[in-house]
C-alpha cells in the first residue's frame, strides 16, 4: 500500500441502510479513498452479540458488502471485506480482552442500553464487544477511525487498551484518532423531526432507506410531517421543514439561501414533491448497481475473498507481532 495515513471502519449488516447512513455516514467515505489507504469491514461478528437469525444475517451482510459497493467503496483502491473472514480480529481480540478492565466496560453506554433491551440475553460477548472493535482497528495500527457520535466512547477504550500494551509490551499499537466528519448532516424522521431517523423507528414512514423505489419515496416525503404555516425558510420551530431542507441540501448542494429563492411563493406540497424527487434521483443510481451487484454472486464473491486475503496478510504481520511481545513461542 501506499504511503499515506490508514483510515478503518467498520458497519454492522443490520438491515438496510437509511438516508440517514448514508448522508451522515457512508457518503463521507468514499472522497477519503483517494486521500487515504482505506479499509471497511462489515462487522458480522459484531453483530451476533445480539441473537441473528443465521440466514438473514447470511443474508444482510452479503447485502451489506453489495451496498457498500454501490455507493461508491471501490475495492480497486479501498480493502473492503467481511470481518468472520478474517481470523486475526478474534486473536488479536483474546490479547485485548486481557487487557481491558472489567470495569472500563462496565462503564461502556452501549452495553448498558443493549443489556436493558435485552435482558434475557447479556452474553459475554456483547460486553466484551468494545475489544473486538479495539481488535478491529488496532490489528491494521489504523491512525483515523470515522465514526459517529455514538461510538466515540468505544473508540476511546481503543486508545485506552492501546496505550496500556504500549505500557506493558513496549511501545507498539499506533494510537487511533476519531475521524470527526465535515458538518455530516444528521437527518431526521419525517415522523417526528425532533427524533433521529433510524432503521428501527416502528413506523415505516418516518425512514428512507436506500433501497426504496422512486414511487416509495415521494410518497414518504408526502407524508412528512411540518408545520402550520406556509412558509419555506429554515428557522428555529420549523423542525419538519428544516430536515426537509438540509436532506434537499445534502442532496443538490445547495444551501437554504437558495432553497429558500427557489421555492419562495410554493406550497409545502410543492416543496415535497421536489424533495422526494431529488432524493429518488440521488438514489437511483445505487439501486441499480446495487440490483447488479447482488445478482452477480461471483463477482461479489471475488471482491469478498480477494478482500479478506488483503486485509489477511496486513494484520497477521501485526497480530504474530503482538503474540510475540505477549510472550507466545514463535511457531516459525
Ligand atoms: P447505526 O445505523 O446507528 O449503527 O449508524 C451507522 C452510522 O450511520 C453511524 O456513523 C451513525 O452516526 C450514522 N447515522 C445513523 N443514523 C443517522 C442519521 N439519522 N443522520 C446522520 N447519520 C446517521
Ligand atoms: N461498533 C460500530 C457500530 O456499531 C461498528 C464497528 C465495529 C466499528 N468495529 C468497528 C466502527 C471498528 C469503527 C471501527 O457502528
Amino acid at each position: 500500500m501506499e504511503d499515506k495515513k490508514l483510515i478503518f471502519s467498520a458497519i454492522q449488516p443490520t438491515g438496510t441502510f437509511t438516508l440517514g447512513n448514508y448522508i451522515g455516514a457512508v457518503r463521507n467515505w468514499i472522497p477519503l479513498q483517494d486521500e487515504y489507504n482505506c479499509i471497511y469491514c462489515i462487522a458480522d461478528m459484531h453483530a451476533i452479540t445480539v441473537r441473528q437469525e443465521p440466514a438473514k444475517l447470511r443474508q444482510n451482510t452479503l447485502a451489506a458488502y453489495a451496498l457498500l459497493m454501490a455507493c461508491g467503496i471501490d475495492p480497486k483502491k479501498s480493502i473492503l471485506f467481511i470481518q468472520s473472514h478474517v481470523n486475526t480480529h478474534a486473536l488479536l481480540n483474546w490479547v485485548l480482552c486481557c487487557n481491558t478492565q472489567f470495569g472500563e466496560l462496565s462503564r461502556m453506554t452501549q452495553f448498558k442500553d443493549k443489556s436493558q433491551k435485552h435482558p434475557d440475553d447479556v452474553n459475554a460477548g456483547l460486553f466484551t464487544y468494545p475489544s473486538l472493535m479495539a481488535a478491529d482497528i488496532l490489528a491494521y495500527n489504523a491512525d483515523f477511525v470515522p465514526v459517529g457520535v455514538d461510538q466515540k466512547q468505544h473508540l476511546e477504550l481503543a486508545r485506552n487498551i492501546a496505550q496500556r500494551f504500549n505500557q506493558r509490551y513496549g511501545d507498539f499499537f499506533t494510537l487511533p484518532e476519531p475521524y470527526i466528519m465535515e458538518v455530516g448532516a444528521k437527518i431526521m424522521s419525517l415522523q417526528d423531526p425532533t427524533k433521529k431517523m433510524s432503521k428501527s423507528d416502528e413506523n415505516p414512514n418516518s425512514c428512507i432507506l436506500i433501497l426504496d423505489d422512486k414511487d416509495t419515496i415521494i410518497r414518504k416525503f408526502k407524508r412528512a410531517v411540518t408545520d402550520s404555516e406556509a412558509e419555506i425558510v429554515y428557522r428555529e420551530g420549523k423542525d419538519g421543514i428544516n430536515n426537509l431542507m438540509s436532506i434537499y441540501s445534502a442532496v443538490t448542494g445547495k444551501d437554504y439561501p437558495e432553497i429558500e429563492k427557489e421555492f419562495a411563493g410554493k406550497g409545502y406540497g410543492d416543496f415535497k414533491l421536489a424533495v422526494g424527487e431529488a432524493v429518488a434521483d440521488n438514489l437511483a443510481p445505487i439501486r441499480t448497481e446495487f440490483d447488479k451487484l447482488i445478482s452477480d454472486k461471483a463477482y461479489l464473491k471475488q471482491c469478498y475473498t480477494e478482500g479478506a486475503q488483503q486485509a489477511y496478510r496486513y494484520s497477521s504481520r501485526i497480530v504474530s507481532k503482538v503474540y510475540h511481545k505477549a510472550g507466545f513461542v514463535d511457531i516459525k
